[in-house]
């Protein structure tokens, strides 16, 4: 039986084809059922038991040149196929297309990151409420349009239940939750029933701040708010407050920062005016600390909110508000975060 073994060993190692025909040929006279190896694994029965242990050795050593034998055959010939349709094999495989940060996301990490340095922490809240947390608690009159369905989108079974139309719903529950003084800022996603335009969408991003503690003044929130703009839009920035109204402040100004184009000079950016509309601000309105607990007569606040949409379309000089929300990768991997 040695010998059969030693006879087919060799047989095997020399053997060679380029014909997938006689590969297989191959494969079935010598490892199928009725193959030579399986033939002197029946005669392995009768091997007397002290030559059990060398013999099987060798027949196992044997199936599995043959195995290796039709595999090695089989695999040169399939790279010969790929040479024979022109394929380059020394060519690098297919890259990798790396992802990259959706503008969204940088500026607002920016953002965050200006305002952590500043001492404050990031808090987040649901994009479904109930009307307490956007209006009520807000001190938005009964009768406010902010309330009204073209604005709002409601849930036609539960009409106490709605998208946030603003991240002022953080506000209240920071109020509820958080211990004195507070210093947070929340981002987050919020809804307005509004007709798609370049300028507008249904949908898109706010960061407000919150700063509540004894003896916050209009001074604190100006001098945050030039901190914020010269770290954003670059040192020579300047700010100015024009006085407005919001249910939640008092008083209440809105922000804007000389044009970052023209600085200052007027361009078509900004309307010739040379100067920006950025955000929303004042200081917190006593009626809105007392209606979530905190005592007005010892604390104050200001608080801050800007749409997130509108500094990147600014920043990056983007013109139309729904290339956000398209996902066209021509579009994403235009931007790229500087170490965020
Ligand atoms: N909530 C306002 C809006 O969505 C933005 C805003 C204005 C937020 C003034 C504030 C603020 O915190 O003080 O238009």
């Amino acid at each position: 039986m040695l010998e059969k073994i030693k006879q087919l060993s060799a047989e095997i190692s020399g053997f060679n084809s380029t014909k997938l025909e006689e590969i297989e040929q191959f494969r079935i006279k010598h490892l199928s059922k009725k193959g030579t190896i399986a033939a002197l694994f029946d005669e392995f029965k009768q091997v007397p038991a002290e030559q059990k242990k060398a013999m099987g050795q060798a027949l196992n050593e044997l199936k599995t040149a043959a195995l290796a034998k039709v595999n090695e055959l089989k695999e040169a010939l399939s790279d010969a196929e790929e040479l024979a349709t022109g394929a380059d094999l020394t060519m690098p495989g297919e890259p990798m297309r790396l992802g990259s940060r959706h503008p969204l996301s940088i500026v607002k990490n920016e953002i965050l990151s200006i305002f952590t340095r500043l001492g404050f922490t990031i808090s987040e809240g649901p994009e479904i409420e109930d009307d307490w947390h956007v209006f009520s608690a807000l001190n938005f009159p009964e009768e406010h349009p902010a309330r009204d369905m073209q604005d709002t989108f409601f849930i036609t079974r539960h009409p106490d239940i709605l998208l946030r139309t603003h991240t002022s719903s953080v506000q209240v529950r920071d109020m509820e939750t958080h211990p004195l003084p507070i210093r947070l800022v929340t981002p987050g996603r919020v809804f307005r029933n509004e007709a798609i335009s370049a300028r507008a969408h249904c949908i898109f991003h706010q960061i407000e701040a919150l700063y509540i503690s004894e003896n916050v003044s209009f001074a604190d929130l100006k001098q945050t708010l030039t901190y914020f703009a010269k770290e954003l839009f670059g040192a020579d920035t300047q700010i100015r407050l024009r006085p407005s109204y919001f249910p939640f402040t008092e008083p209440s100004a809105e922000m804007d920062v000389s044009c970052t184009l023209c600085h200052g000079k007027g361009c078509n950016v900004c309307k010739g005016s040379g100067w920006l509309e950025i955000l929303g601000c004042g200081m917190v309105d006593p009626n809105v600390l007392d209606l979530n607990g905190i005592d007005s007569k010892k604390y104050s606040g200001f608080a801050l909110g800007m749409g997130i949409e509108r500094i990147a379309m600014l920043k990056y000089g983007i013109k139309d508000i729904r290339l956000f929300f398209e996902n066209d990768i021509r579009f994403l991997e235009q931007f790229t975060a500087a170490g965020i």
